[in-house]
């Protein structure tokens, strides 16, 4: 199992912390976005005797309330084409193990989540990045890189829309050159929606569920950790038209019983959350993001395209090994007793020496603290031993 790039850094933040330096965590995705009250309420009006277990593909009244979710925004799915699970992350794990068999491949753009890498040594599939580039925003590659790396070994295509670690959200247009792909070679398409919510700019999310003839080819990965602020009640969904690769996914979730039983009161209960906080946390996230873009662009080396959804970004620094600048960030430097965490973005690719010199930050924070990590940033590279200039 390869270490997860966002976590492996935390001895170091936590001999800082110790040290008594304050460390801003921009390495992990957790916001500091209050989860909608309704939610909590749900979880402290819980008056049963017994905390049960529930249906293995979730309760029937919660299928039914995020049916109607996806039915609200022009997603034409019924009850019995999800099933509840235990964060987007099982979801991610049902489909690469319904999907592929062992030692079957999948390709995914990279850089890409870092724990795909993780779900698939799982599910004992062959990761097959294909590479796209910080120099065009990380867009999808043209169609004949897909085709150089379809093997009869390939069975899925797995991409993150809009993107961590990269912000991208793919056009309907490159959604319909994956369409054509996976068509042409039979191909499942993994679509990971998680954060659908977060388009920004006035672009438009559009899911691989509306993408026509994709019907037995589509499976969408989804969560409420993001889109509620609620990443610990553990509760996503896996989404798919095809019959028989739900059935497969089924026996996956009556393996491991039932999802959380609290984190699915809390998810019925925040489908009632008004548009309105919607709309409030994402115009938060694109102030954070263009304060956060610019700060980082107008430092000497430094290079940040501006992402169009998620609350992450990929930034190129003037260093020859982001890893050990973010270790020695931690370690040996500070700024008025203050330093920051940001995950290395050579975990999130899987072609060994790409990335080095990147790093993810996740625009988790509020501005002021953003504004001081980015001074951080800027006074840590001026002073930096591995600086290239
Ligand atoms: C792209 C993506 N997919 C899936 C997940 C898994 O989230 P969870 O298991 O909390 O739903 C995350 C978490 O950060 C993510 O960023």
């Amino acid at each position: 199992m390869p270490k997860s790039p966002i976590r492996k850094l935390v001895p170091f933040a936590e001999t800082a912390k110790k040290a008594g330096k304050k460390v801003y965590h921009l390495n992990i995705g957790q916001p500091d976005i209050s989860t909608p009250k309704v939610a909590l309420d749900a979880i402290h009006n819980f008056s049963d005797k017994v905390v049960e277990y529930s249906h293995s593909a979730g309760f029937e009244s919660y299928r039914k309330g995020l049916a109607n979710y996806y039915q609200n925004i022009g997603i034409d799915v019924d009850y019995t084409d999800l099933m509840v699970t235990t964060g987007g992350s099982e979801a991610l794990l049902f489909a690469l193990n319904s999907c592929l068999d062992n030692g079957e491949e999948v390709i995914i753009p990279e850089p890409f989540y870092a724990n795909y890498n993780g779900f698939s040594t799982s599910a004992g599939v062959k990761v097959k990045p294909i590479a796209t580039s910080i120099d065009d925003g990380f867009a999808l590659p043209a169609i004949a890189e897909f085709e150089k790396l379809i093997t009869p070994k390939t069975k899925a295509i797995l991409i993150c829309n809009p993107g961590n670690p990269t912000g991208y959200l793919y056009s309907k247009e490159e959604l319909e050159t994956l369409r054509n792909i996976v068509i042409k070679h039979d191909l499942f398409l993994i679509a990971d929606e998680v954060y659908r919510e977060f388009a920004y700019d006035g672009h438009i999310h559009h899911s691989v569920l509306n993408i026509d003839g994709l019907t037995e080819h589509a499976i969408v990965i989804d969560s409420t950790s993001k889109r509620y602020s609620m990443c610990g009640v553990r509760v996503g969904c896996i989404i798919s038209k095809n019959k028989a690769l739900m059935a497969t996914a089924l026996k996956f979730a009556q393996a491991r019983l039932s999802p959380p039983t609290f984190g699915q009161i809390a998810g019925e209960a925040a489908l009632k959350t008004d548009a309105s906080y919607f709309k409030q946390v994402s115009a938060e996230y694109v102030s954070r993001r263009d304060l956060l873009v610019e700060g980082l662009n107008k430092i000497e080396g430094v290079i940040c395209p501006k992402p169009k959804g998620a609350f992450y970004a990929i930034a190129q620094l003037p260093v020859d090994d982001a890893e050990k600048f973010a270790q020695w960030i931690l370690e040996d430097f500070d700024l008025n007793g203050e330093t920051i965490m940001v995950a290395p973005a050579a975990g999130f690719y899987s072609t060994p020496n790409k990335g080095i010199n990147q790093v993810r930050i996740a625009y988790v924070l509020n501005k002021e603290a953003l504004q001081k990590s980015i001074d951080i940033l800027a006074a840590a590279l001026r002073v930096y031993p591995g600086r290239i200039l």
